[in-house]
Order: structure tokens, then sequence, then C-alpha cells
């Protein structure tokens, strides 16, 4: 059996537990989690009691994450970091501030190309662009990934901010140290700040997008008049069950600090929890599970009605960045332009393709195509392109089921300044403004 096939046969046996932001609690050995008490004098089983912090100690309860691990040797037992300075580890991953002019132009790229050497999760990450200033933990960035090897001897934790993994293509097992997490295209993933994993492969190869959000921590957004219910439902996230392994042996442990990649070959490997409990924890969620609400008389909500995940900034209301996914749905708006409608947005919107198409563009060829990704910065105009404008004036409007495609966009309060590497992108495509070419003057005095 390939290592592969071993993989997707541990992913499909796996249990979770379900709840957004709440307490869970698990123990990979009966009796491992101590009771009534985070840190006793002795825990059980000789494990050693660490809490893991994704928020100030002093911040309200509503948003205050935090765990408790139990593990078999603690954290603090490892050597000295040094910097990786090796280009084949760190030239294609980038961290905000950049130093690049930041780019009014509509740009949008193919899919990331294939690696041709053996390349992990770690190595196959190439930044797209992002905003905000990592040291002040503001602002987020834009990662495409492309693997076709599986991470076998190292671990990858990010110091900078949460991972928002989002599969195009293949399954992935992400080996965490609160247990294991197994997402497939149609889903995310979210590893906290500092959360130690391992991504392997369950098809050979795996491509997508993460958001690498150095904010304040993903929540779901307040439902305000829409009520109780509707959007992402807090119990369709799901946080792994504790698992533990126990590897004598050198396992490099890389950490992303301030946007510099540092390494420490440790003796044993750190995924080594045996129990956990807290609400500062991995989760996977499956996008198809969205409820997608929308309007059942004319006109259609701002996109801010698809948001599955928020990252609040101080300001209420004004979002770090959000995840917004365009799931299947059905479109009854009388007398309504169907498409998403022409615009310009003080936000910035990055968004990707997961599987068919989008309803606001023409597919193909160099067009918006699953594996790529458009760009459109604060107020850049932009909306249907011609074809689409064209059918959906003319549509005979009756009730519609838009169901071919899952796109998703991570939109962001401040510009995207795109990378040197994705403006000179062989992938980038450069005739992207003729998609509004073509749009006549229709006007009848
Ligand atoms: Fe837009």
């Amino acid at each position: 059996m390939s290592g592969d096939e071993r993989a997707r046969k541990t992913a499909e046996r796996l249990t979770y537990s379900s709840g957004f932001g709440n307490e869970h609690s698990s123990e990979a050995v009966p009796g491992a989690l101590p009771i009534g008490r985070n840190s006793p004098q002795r825990a059980p089983l000789g494990l050693y009691a660490e809490q893991l912090s994704g928020t100030a100690f002093t911040e309200p309860r509503a948003h205050n994450r935090r765990s408790w691990l139990y593990r078999i040797r603690p954290s603090a037992a490892h050597p000295k970091f040094v910097r990786l300075d090796a280009p084949s580890d760190n030239s294609r991953l980038h961290t905000a501030p950049f130093s690049e002019v930041p780019d009014p132009n509509r740009l949008r790229w193919s899919p990331l190309p294939d690696p041709v050497e053996p390349t992990d999760f770690l190595a196959g990450l190439w930044t797209l662009g992002g905003n905000g200033d990592v040291t002040q933990r503001t602002g987020m960035a834009i990662h495409l990934y492309a693997a076709n090897a599986s991470m076998t001897d190292r671990v990858f934790s990010d110091a900078d901010g949460e991972l928002l993994i989002v599969p195009e293509r293949g399954g992935l097992l992400l080996r965490t140290e609160f247990g294991m997490l197994h997402i497939e295209p149609g889903y995310i993933a979210l590893i906290p700040r500092g959360v130690r994993f391992r991504a392997e492969l369950l098809d050979g190869t795996a491509r997508g997008y993460v958001c690498e959000n150095y904010g304040q921590p993903f929540t779901l957004p307040e439902l305000g008049p829409i009520g109780a219910n509707g959007l992402a439902a807090a119990r369709d996230f799901l946080a792994p069950t504790a698992a533990y392994e126990e590897v004598e042996g050198p396992v490099e442990v890389v950490n992303k600090f301030c946007g510099r990649l540092w390494s420490a070959t440790y003796d044993h490997s750190p995924l080594d929890v045996v129990a956990w409990h807290g609400n500062h924890v991995p989760y996977r969620y499956d996008l198809r599970r969205f409820n997608v609400l929308g309007s059942i008389s004319y006109d259609h909500p701002d996109p801010s009605i698809f948001t599955v995940l928020t990252s609040p900034s101080d300001t209420p209301g004004l979002a770090s960045v959000d995840l917004v996914v365009f799931a299947p749905r059905w479109l009854v708006g009388e007398n309504t332009f169907r498409p998403p409608y022409f615009h310009r947005n003080v936000m910035s919107e990055y968004m990707g393709l997961i599987e068919g198409a989008y309803d606001a563009k023409t597919a193909g060829p160099g067009g918006f195509v699953p594996g790529g990704g458009s760009l459109h910065n604060m107020m850049s105009a932009h909306g249907p392109d011609r074809e689409t404008f064209d059918r959906a004036s003319a549509a005979e409007l009756k009730p519609q089921k838009v169901d071919d495609g899952l796109a998703f966009m991570f939109e962001t309060r401040w510009p995207v300044t795109a990378t040197s590497q994705a403006l000179t992108a062989g992938h980038l495509q450069r005739d992207y403004d003729d998609v509004w070419q073509g749009l006549e003057r229709n006007f009848r005095s």
C-alpha cells in the first residue's frame, strides 16, 4: 500500500467533535485528561501540562481562545532554532509588509503550475500578496499551494497567523498537535496560530489556496436580523480527536516567525499531545453545509450575506478579512439583474474557484478556472463580463438553480499588494481587462 493510500485509510476513519468556539476536549488514552484542574501537581500518566494561548489572557470571554495540552514532552524541550536561508525553502513564501507598489489594476491568474521536483505542502506555498504588518498582527496574506509529496519528517508551525486552507485539488490529511483533520476540495481547514502540523497527500498531488490571517482569529459572523440560524452553523465545524505519535529520531520543526522560516531538529515528534481541552483548536468545515440566504423578492443582497468566517477589526462591521463562499443556490429575484452587479468596493477582493464555473464570468481556457484567482483591489471597477451581461439582461426570469460551481472570496479591509513573483508570473493573465471590452453604449436618449 502506498503512503497516500495509508493516509487515506487513516483519514476516512477519523472522528470529530462538533461546534465552533466552544470548549472541546479529547483524550487518546482514557484518563489522560485531568478533571477539575488544568495544571495539577502531577498530570495524569506522567504527561506535561501546557497552555497554548491564541488571544491575550485578558481578552473578553467571547473572544478568548486558549487550550490546555497534555503531552509526552513539553514544547519547551527543543534545541535552538536557526534561520533557514536556503532559497528553496523561503523564496516563494513572503510576508507583509511588502515592499512592492500596490497595483490598482484588476489582475487574474491561471492556476499555479505543478511542481517538477518533489515538493511538499510547505515548500509548495507561493505568496500572491497581502496587506498589513505581521509584526503588528494586522492584515493577511494570500498564498497558493501546489504539492506532489507528503511532509514526512518535518512539521510546520506558523507564529505569524492562523492558516485557512482551501483545497481545490487533492485531499489532505492534516496531522496536528490536536489530532488529525481530513479535508477534500469543498472543505476548508483552520489551523490556529502556533499549532504544529504536517500535511500528507491523499491523491498524489494537491493544490489550493491559503489565507494566512495575521489579525484576530476567524470567528462566525453575527447574524443580526437573520436570527439564530443561517449561514455557517457552529455545529458543522469539526475539531479533531486527540491522536499522538511517539517518534524518536530527528524531526525538523519549521517555524514561521515574522516572515522568516526558522528550523530546529528535534529528537522526537512534537505531535505528542495525548489529551487536550480548550477552544483554540483546529477545525474542518464542509462548505456545502453553508445555509445560503438570499432575496426572495427582487435585487440581491451584498455578498456579505455569504460570509462563512470573519476576522474582525477594532471597528465594528469592518472585517480585517472575511471568507465568503458562493455556494449552490436558487435565484428567484423578479425584474432583477441576477449575476453579481457591477461595483466598486472600498474592501479588496481576492476570488478563487474550487470547482465548476462562477456565474459572473465565462469559463474556459485563460478564464476564471478552478485553481485560478482574481484580485480586485480597493475601488477597482469590476463585475460581469460582456457575455454574462448580455445573457443575464435578456434572460427569461424563472426560478433558476445556480449549482455548477463553488467559488470563494477573501475580502479584506486593506488593499492587497501583489508580490513581484505574482506580477511577473507566467500564469498572470495579461489580457484580463479584455473581459470588459465590448460593453457598448446602450444609452437611448
Ligand atoms: Fe466584487
